[in-house]
């Protein structure tokens, strides 16, 4: 069985490795890794293949940066040929970028089925260009893989078929859980000078919350406010940068709130794990903070990944600084809110992923 493996956005590459991993491990199964270009810087791209020993992609496309419809267009184009010319009997495609929504389009129209992992979130939310990626791919998908129960209710109710759906469980936290005694060993707190749960640490890069300079400055503000009770530690990425530079001095970056370059896999798992709050708009922070028991502000009025809310740590705020600022002093204050791991997020998801694969293409 040839499966062509999709990865194209930061956020997909510890989704593919622990299948690649798993792949590897049994004789039925051959792959092509596929690299569409969606993200292309170093910091963005790159480090995460050594992270999280992922091999070269077989096939790069290039694609980088553009409108939504020119970049979807643009790896729906090149991957048309990579299917003639590479015939996979399966396209596995991860999580909900771009590059997820491209290629299975790409594959459902060559009648490959398509087999989606982290299907059925759904946030409601179609200002959300991830929300549209996931409904379209979910809809294409021969294999709906599901992280948690509800998302089996989402695609019962979008009338996906029973016999599509798998819950299989997270395979971001296979990632998670298979390098966090690596990641134990980064020197990056020592590096930024900060002290195992003596800071924040910060993620934005929502086009809702970081587009749009009035909304991002609020959030700034509130970071700002924070950043005179502990250090708050801010890997911006690109999307994000752009904003603060055409601020130009616009919005005021205090002291004691330090914006780095994006961190690679090991170096974010360390300091996600040791920081005493994480402020955030990404999913994948979400559900990693839920298996670490780290406290988590959420800069989101909804989540696709609501048992975060129901029985993790995560709190949702929306980007209003008096909310982001009382959460903060709410959790700095109290003890620790009790917190469970959602099932099947154990480390053992590609597993189960491949088992089930096996005995759909049997040799
Ligand atoms: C994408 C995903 C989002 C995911 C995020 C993680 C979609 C619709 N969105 O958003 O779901 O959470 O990745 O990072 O697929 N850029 C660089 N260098 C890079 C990559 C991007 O400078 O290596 C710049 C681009 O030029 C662009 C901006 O960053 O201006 C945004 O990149 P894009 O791929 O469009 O989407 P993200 O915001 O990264």
């Amino acid at each position: 069985m040839k499966a062509a493996v999709i990865v194209g956005a930061r956020p997909n590459f510890m989704k593919a490795a622990p299948l690649i991993r798993e792949f590897k491990k049994r004789r039925r199964f051959d792959w092509v890794l596929v690299h569409t270009g969606q993200h292309y810087d170093e910091n963005m791209s790159r480090v995460f293949f050594e992270d999280l020993e992922l091999p070269e992609p077989d096939i790069h496309l290039g694609v980088g940066s553009g409108s939504h419809a020119e970049q979807t267009a643009k790896i729906m184009i090149a991957f048309e040929s990579v299917v003639a010319r590479e015939r996979p009997d399966l396209v596995v495609v991860v999580g909900d970028v771009n590059s997820t929504l491209a290629c299975s389009l790409v594959g459902a129209k060559a009648l490959v089925p398509v087999a989606h992992v982290e299907a059925g979130l759904r946030s409601f939310d179609l200002a959300m260009p991830e929300e549209i990626n996931r409904m379209v791919t979910d809809i294409l998908s021969r294999y709906c893989f599901t992280t948690s129960p509800e998302a089996e209710t989402n695609l019962l109710r979008e009338g996906v078929k029973p016999d599509r759906i798998f819950f299989v469980g997270n395979i971001m936290i296979d990632s998670l859980l298979f390098y966090l005694a690596k990641a134990e060993e980064s020197r990056v707190l020592d590096e930024l000078g900060a002290e195992p749960g003596g800071y924040v640490l910060v993620t934005l890069h929502r086009p809702s919350n970081v587009d749009e300079s009035g909304v991002f400055a609020g959030i700034m503000e509130a970071l700002a406010g924070l950043a005179r009770q502990l250090p708050v530690i801010f890997p911006v990425h690109p999307r994000t940068r752009k904003t603060i530079e055409s601020a130009r001095g616009a919005i005021d970056i205090p002291e004691g709130l330090k914006l780095i370059e994006p961190l690679g896999y090991l170096d974010f798992v360390k300091a996600m794990r040791h920081a005493r709050i994480v402020v955030t708009d990404s999913g994948g922070i979400q559900e990693e903070t839920t298996v670490l028991g780290v406290p988590c502000i959420t800069v989101r009025e909804n989540t696709e990944r609501p048992i975060t809310v129901e029985i993790g740590t995560n709190v949702l705020v929306g980007p209003d600084p008096g909310r982001i600022r009382d959460e903060a002093a709410r959790i700095l204050a109290g003890p620790a809110r009790a917190h469970r791991v959602p099932p099947l997020w154990d480390g053992r998801t590609a597993e189960r992923i491949a088992d089930i694969l096996e005995q759909q293409f049997p040799a």
